[in-house]
Order: structure tokens, then sequence, then C-alpha cells
């Protein structure tokens, strides 16, 4: 599967889910997820994504984040049509360990 990383958060930019074709993707307030056992693994979704946020999970280093695509697929609504990026996205656009910062 891959899976949404901590760049996502407070930038959403929601590129990725125009593309996807089994439309996996699920929406918190901050960030998107994708469902692991949906996705098929495509990959047509990591180089839509301005923040580069979207990684394989064969990717060392990224259990934390396998767990919450996971977790929170289970209970945020599916997403399938791209929106507004949200408005503090350019800022936020690289800024480190947003999970600790701002997840809640
Ligand atoms: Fe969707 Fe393909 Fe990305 Fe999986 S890899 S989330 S199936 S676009
Ligand atoms: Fe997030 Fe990138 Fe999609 S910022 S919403 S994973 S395009």
């Amino acid at each position: 599967t891959y899976v949404v990383t901590d760049n996502c958060i407070r930038c959403k930019y929601t590129d990725c889910v125009e593309v996807c074709p089994v439309d996996c993707f699920y929406e918190g307030e901050n960030f998107l997820v994708i469902h692991p056992d949906e996705c098929i693994d495509c990959g047509v979704c990591e180089p839509e994504c301005p923040a580069e946020a979207i990684k394989p999970d064969t990717e060392p280093g990224l259990d934390k984040w396998l767990k919450l695509n996971a977790e929170y697929a289970q209970i945020w609504p599916n997403i399938t049509v791209k929106r507004d990026a949200l408005p503090e996205a350019k800022e936020m656009d690289g800024v480190e360990n947003k999970f600790e910062q701002y997840f809640s």
C-alpha cells in the first residue's frame, strides 16, 4: 500500500484524490489518509502530491504512518473530489514534525 505521511498535515492539497482509481482516500480536518486494504498499489498518486507526502510502505520507517492511515481510514469520510488546499498550505509545506505539533 501507499501511505500519506507527515507533510500532508495542514497542507492537504488533495491533488491525490483525483487520480486514485479506487477512491481510497479519507479526509480528516488537517490531512488525508489512504485505506491500506483498498489501495491497489498503482502508485499514480505519489508524483501528484505537491508536498511529496505520499510514500510506498516499503520505505523504511513508515510503520507509524501505516498504522495511522489504517486507523483513520475507518473513521474519516471518503474524499474523491479535489478541493482548495488549506489556506496555510504554502507556509506549512516542509515544516518538520507536523504530527507532533499539530495533531491532537
Ligand atoms: Fe490510490 Fe493508487 Fe495511490 Fe493507492 S497508490 S492510494 S490505489 S492512487
Ligand atoms: Fe495531502 Fe498531498 Fe494529497 S498534501 S491531500 S497527500 S496531494
